[in-house]
């Protein structure tokens, strides 16, 4: 099986992937498709996926010990997909908590971890990231309008999707490397490694926060169906948003929980 799977049509790069890994997939294997039919988002919205134009792709983790926290996993992914479009495109994507990219606060992409867990333990980790790349505005439907944005519509360039993907990957990479480095050496992890793990969470953190549109703006906590304003403080070390209600209580919220959304618009 090769590193990359590449399709022109499917229906959810991270469904097709998730059968590559119940047939024993690798850790750090892709999947790639140029249109998804039924491309899936976060609390069971749907994914616009566009022909052509957007990235719609999968990563495969495979933890071998240890259940990795799937906030700090999907926000450092976030990080990683930032990085890799400011490296290629040159343009600097901010994060509205807890793992979207904006641009002009407007969403150019979002993230949707899922895991599964059998006989005891993590059988995989599929991060599944869409980023509309090359979309115009007539590419999204009617109801996206105010929400959806894409690389091009905010620089009026066109940008390779495969530059893109390549570097995203090497970015991947790094998190898997380090996920593996620290479920084997936990235990006896020599003096220079715990330094260079705890730098490389201090950068994840650093570089979150730098780029987190959510923190210092009034936000919408929504819980099921009850909703609260409140202002969002900080990020916190484990990716938790740090709130501060009408009425002075303080709450750190975890995006399991809870979505937040800004009084203005969708950031
Ligand atoms: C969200 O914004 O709610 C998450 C969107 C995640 C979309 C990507 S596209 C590739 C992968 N396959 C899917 O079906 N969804 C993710």
């Amino acid at each position: 099986m090769e590193r990359i799977l590449h399709l022109q049509i499917t229906d959810s790069t991270n469904e097709r992937l998730k059968e590559l890994a119940k047939n024993g997939a690798l850790d750090g294997q892709v999947v790639l498709a140029d249109e998804q039919s039924a491309g899936k988002g976060r609390r069971g919205r749907s994914f616009a996926s566009s022909k052509g134009k957007g990235i719609y792709f999968s990563y495969l983790l495979r933890p071998e010990e240890f259940a990795p926290d799937l906030s700090v996993l999907t926000a450092k992914a976030a990080v990683a997909v930032r990085n890799a479009i400011l490296s290629v495109c040159g343009v600097e994507t901010g994060i509205k908590w807890v793992n979207d990219l904006v641009l002009n606060r407007k969403k150019v992409c979002g993230i949707l971890t899922e895991m599964s867990t059998g006989k005891g333990k993590i059988q995989y980790v599929i991060i599944g990231i869409g980023i509309n790349v090359n979309e115009e505005r007539e590419d999204f439907p009617e109801e996206l309008s105010n929400v959806a944005t894409s690389l091009f519509m905010e620089t009026q360039k066109t940008f390779s999707r495969e530059e893109i993907v390549m570097e995203m990957i090497k970015e991947l990479d790094k998190i898997r490397e380090s996920l593996q480095y620290f479920q084997r050496k936990m235990g006896d992890m020599k003096p220079e490694w715990q330094i260079y793990s705890k730098d490389r969470e201090e950068e994840y953190l650093e570089i979150y926060r730098k780029a987190c549109v959510t923190t210092g703006k009034e936000v919408c906590v929504i819980c099921g169906n009850a909703k609260r304003m409140a202002r969002a403080l900080k990020v916190n070390e484990d990716y938790s948003l740090e709130v501060e209600y009408e009425d002075g209580s303080r709450e750190s919220v975890n995006s399991g929980e809870v979505s937040v959304r800004g009084l203005e618009g969708y950031v």
